[in-house]
C-alpha cells in the first residue's frame, strides 16, 4: 500500500520483519544509529518479539518512557531528545516506535522535530495504533489536557503490522481499538461494517481474521488520508462519533475514566441519531447501528440517564472543542451506513435531545 506523498508501506507479519531487516542492512549506516522506543508494557511484552524476528537490534540503543496518556507530553519529548543526543543520534538515525498510540504519536513528533527531522518507521502494538493511530501521518503530544495540542505531520519510512503483539493486549483495549474499524466501516464502506457486525464474540477472531480485518481497516483510512492529508475537508468524516465522543471521554475523566474507544461508541450512538434527524440517515440504519453496539459493548448504558446539568456540562465541554469553527459545533453525519458528510452543524436543543433517546 502505497501513500501519495513519499512512499509509505504497510507490511505484515513475515514479510514485515524482512522488509525491516534489509532496510536496517542497507539503508541505515549503523545499528548503533537506530534507535526503538519503547514504554514499560511493550518493552516486557513486545521488544522480545521483535528481536527473536532480527536478532542484531539487540545492538541498536533502546529507549524507554513509562507507559501512559500522562506521559504524551513535551517534557517526555525533551527526556527522548536527550537521550537521542547522549547516543550520538544524527541526522541518518533511526526510531523504530514499538507501542501503542502515546508511543508512535510522541516517537514520530521527535523524529519530525529532532535535528529538524529524522527517518521514523512505526511498529503498533494496540488494536487502536494499528487502525488508527499509526496511520495517517498525525504525530503530536498534550499540552496540559488539550489533546494533541502541539504536533505535526510527519511520514514514517513504513509501518509494520504483526497481529502476534495483540495476544498480551488487555482485552478492553481490544474491544476499544475496535471502535475505531466499526467507525471506518460506518463512514466509508457498508461491506466492512457487515463484516465487523458479525463478530459476536471476541474469542472467536482467529489470527487470519485479524489479519483481514485490520488491512481492511487500515485501507479505509489510508484511502481517506490519501485524498485530504492535511483535514482540509473530507479527512473530517474520521471525527464521525468524536465530537460526542470527546466530550463524553473528558466528562467521565473525573468521575470513572472510560476509554476512548467506549467514549466513541456512545458518541457513535448519539451522532447516529442526529444523522437520523437531520442528515437523512434511514431509520433502520440507525436502529441497526444502536443494536449492534448494544450487544457488544453494553457500557454505553451510561449516556441514558444523564441529568439535565449533566447534558449541559458536556455541551460545554464541545464548546471548547478544537474542532469548531466560528462558534458553531461541527459534527461529521451519517447520509446511510458507509457514507458520511462533514462540516455539519447541529442545533444545542438537538444535542440535548440526543442523550434522552
Ligand atoms: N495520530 C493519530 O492519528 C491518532 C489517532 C488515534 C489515536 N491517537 C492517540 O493514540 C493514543 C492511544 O493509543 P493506545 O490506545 O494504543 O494507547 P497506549 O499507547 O497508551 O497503549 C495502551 C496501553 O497498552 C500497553 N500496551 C501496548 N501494547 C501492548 C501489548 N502488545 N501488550 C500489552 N500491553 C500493551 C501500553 O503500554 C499502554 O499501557 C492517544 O494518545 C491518542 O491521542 C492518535
Ligand atoms: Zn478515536
Amino acid at each position: 500500500m502505497k501513500n501519495s506523498d513519499r512512499g509509505e508501506f504497510i507490511y505484515f507479519h513475515e514479510k514485515a520483519y524482512e522488509m525491516l531487516k534489509n532496510y536496517l542492512l542497507n539503508q541505515v549506516d549503523s545499528i548503533k544509529n537506530t534507535f526503538i522506543l519503547v514504554d514499560d508494557r511493550t518493552h516486557q511484552h513486545c521488544l522480545p518479539i521483535l528481536l527473536s524476528h532480527i536478532d542484531f537490534l539487540k545492538e541498536s540503543n533502546l529507549i524507554q518512557i513509562k507507559s501512559g496518556e500522562e506521559e504524551k507530553n513535551i517534557h517526555t519529548c525533551i527526556q527522548i531528545c536527550k537521550n537521542l543526543e547522549k547516543f550520538k543520534a544524527n541526522r541518518k538515525s533511526l526510531i523504530l516506535n514499538l507501542g501503542g498510540g502515546v508511543i508512535t504519536d510522541i516517537g514520530g513528533f521527535v523524529a519530525s522535530i529532532f535535528k529538524r527531522g529524522i527517518r521514523f518507521v512505526n511498529i503498533p502494538t494496540t488494536l487502536l495504533g494499528m487502525v488508527d493511530a499509526a496511520v495517517g501521518n498525525k504525530t503530536g503530544v498534550n499540552l496540559d489536557s488539550i489533546k494533541n495540542e502541539i504536533g505535526s505531520f510527519y511520514i514514517p519510512e513504513f509501518l509494520i503490522i504483526d497481529t502476534y503483539f495483540l495476544k498480551t493486549l488487555p482485552k478492553k483495549e481490544i474491544i476499544s481499538g475496535m471502535a475505531e474499524m466499526f467507525k471506518h466501516g460506518l463512514i466509508a464502506n457498508k461491506d466492512f461494517w457487515m463484516k465487523m457486525n458479525q463478530i459476536k464474540d471476541l474469542n472467536d477472531i482467529d489470527v487470519n481474521q485479524w489479519h483481514h480485518l485490520i488491512y481492511q481497516s487500515i485501507l479505509i483510512k489510508q484511502k481517506i488520508v490519501d485524498q485530504d492529508p492535511k483535514e482540509k475537508g473530507l479527512r473530517k468524516i474520521l471525527n464521525f462519533g468524536h465530537t460526542i465522543g470527546h466530550a463524553l471521554e473528558s466528562y467521565f475523566l473525573n468521575a470513572e475514566k472510560i476509554l476512548h474507544g467506549i467514549a466513541v461508541i456512545m458518541g457513535m450512538i448519539c451522532e447516529s441519531w442526529i444523522s437520523y434527524k437531520i442528515n437523512g440517515l434511514p431509520i433502520s440504519d440507525y436502529e441497526n447501528i444502536k443494536s449492534t453496539f448494544s450487544e457488544l459493548y453494553p457500557m454505553q448504558k451510561k449516556i441514558y440517564g444523564l441529568s439535565d446539568s449533566e447534558i449541559e456540562k458536556i455541551l460545554m465541554i464541545m464548546e471548547y472543542d478544537k474542532k469548531n469553527e466560528k462558534n458553531k459545533i461541527q459534527f461529521s453525519l451519517l447520509k446511510e451506513i458507509g457514507k458520511c458528510s462533514y462540516n455539519c452543524q447541529v442545533t444545542h436543543s438537538l444535542i440535548k435531545e440526543c442523550f434522552l433517546k
